[in-house]
């Protein structure tokens, strides 16, 4: 969704202390530790896009500029969250509690608690209910340096809640300076009402006429589907996306996060933007995704909430897939709303480098949500989205995690957060 472009005049960064030269994404895993680092650089905005950038003494002189300061701060592109199931209201603090005590997060689903509550939250809360609830949670992200954030529907699970939810997502996007990418996924989970009949849930979910007004009114871009052990199959999953894809919503797949039933072969087949989640991947998923281009998008966040293992990250990146990180933000699997502490979970737990995270947060997520033509590295004619940090390197901000580090961040050209 767009941020309106700026067209006064230039800003040239400078006194940035290391400049994290992120290329375009896709960059496949064996690349993705490859990242310039230019010390002593500066870098020129021009009508919201990067004009040029390099070390600081060879800065061009640009009349009437506008100058702001890294103060020695490390400069990436803008964080990308590619993965979160904002907005939600209602509270879960019971299930964790649960399964801190030995219960699973399928045995809680299966007794209707899970999605299935939060849908009952969400289902008795006013359109503006929804956005007051989670613009804060939005104000949040910004201040850990992230500039753009996929939105999910799923817990309406009814025509009617799931575009109140739709319109949130338009709304929250216009109220602040995140730009939200609204994903359709109706096929999150078996509502109440419908048990023992997801066919005819799946057609209610998928009826022409909703999915048209979906697309007429621009509330969505992606089409996304729950394709797991305890919510859809693999037959259902391939009817929702392809449903949604003949009127224009790209495919995404939550996929082998409980286990591999064969969703990403579904990804694959239907060349799906993204697979998400994957933590039981195999050698067979691997080779789809590849076959597919479908990014792999990594939640390990939702793995360190729930106890449960890990996707194995070096699997993924020495098989040549362009990994991307999310945090997954929901009220069940994974209460983490800060991108930054995902990135430190990926580099202590699945040893992915600062490097490869970086590019995991940004590059490849644009791919996640096809926007790495425009945006999400550090390149000429892209978008001057950039999030600026207070220690001079990425591995300083690694080496410390759980600390504050985003000293300001700046979309399409302008300042929108500043640390007080
Ligand atoms: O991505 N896996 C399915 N959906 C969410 C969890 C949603 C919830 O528990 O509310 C996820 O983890
Ligand atoms: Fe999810």
């Amino acid at each position: 969704m767009g941020t309106a472009r700026s067209e006064s005049a230039s800003l040239l960064v400078t006194q940035i202390g290391t400049l994290a030269v992120v290329p375009p994404g896709p960059v496949p895993g064996p690349r993705m530790h490859q990242v310039t680092m230019i010390p002593d650089a500066a870098l020129l905005v021009r009508d919201g896009r990067i004009a040029w950038f390099g070390p600081a003494r060879q800065a061009p002189l640009d009349e009437g500029s506008v100058m702001v300061s890294a103060h020695g701060g490390c400069v990436i592109p803008g964080l990308i969250d590619a993965h979160t199931h904002i907005p939600f209201v209602g509270d879960r603090s019971g299930e964790f509690v649960r399964r801190l005590a030995g219960e699973s997060y399928l045995s809680i689903m299966e007794g209707g608690g899970g999605i299935r509550a939060t849908c009952r939250a969400v289902r008795s809360a006013t359109l503006d209910e929804l956005v007051s609830a989670n613009l804060p949670r939005l104000h949040r992200m910004l201040e850990y340096g992230v500039v753009r954030a996929d939105c999910k529907s799923g817990y309406g699970l009814a025509p009617e809640h799931e575009l109140k939810q739709l319109e949130a997502i338009r709304e929250l996007d216009r109220q602040q300076p995140i730009d939200l990418e609204p994903t359709f996924l109706g096929g999150h989970a078996l509502p109440d009402d419908f048990d023992g009949r997801p066919d005819e849930y799946i057609d209610t979910i998928t009826a022409p006429e909703l999915l048209a007004d979906i697309t007429r009114r621009g509330l969505a871009r992606f089409c996304d589907v729950f394709c797991d052990r305890g919510a859809f199959d693999v037959a259902q999953a391939r009817r929702v996306l392809q449903r949604g894809m003949a009127v224009g919503l790209r495919p995404k797949i939550h996929a082998d996060q409980l286990a591999a039933i064969g969703a990403c072969g579904l990804a694959g087949e239907l060349q799906a933007v993204s697979a998400d989640h994957l933590d039981h991947i195999d050698d067979a998923g691997i080779a789809a995704l590849l076959a597919g281009n479908t990014v792999p998008v990594l939640l390990p966040g939702t793995s360190f909430y729930l106890g449960t293992p890990h996707c194995d990250a070096r699997r993924l990146i020495a098989a040549g897939l362009p990994v991307a990180l999310a945090t997954d933000y929901n009220p069940g699997s994974c209460m983490i709303e800060s991108l930054p502490w995902i990135m430190n979970i990926a580099c202590c737990q699945l040893r992915m480098l600062p490097a490869e995270v970086l590019v995991a947060c940004t590059a490849n997520a644009a791919a996640a949500l096809d926007v790495h033509r425009q945006t999400g590295a550090i390149e000429v004619g892209y978008d001057a989205d950039l999030t600026v940090l207070e220690v001079p390197s990425l591995e300083a901000w690694f080496y410390t995690p759980g600390l504050p580090r985003v000293r300001a961040v700046i979309k399409a050209g302008h300042i929108v957060y500043r640390r007080p």
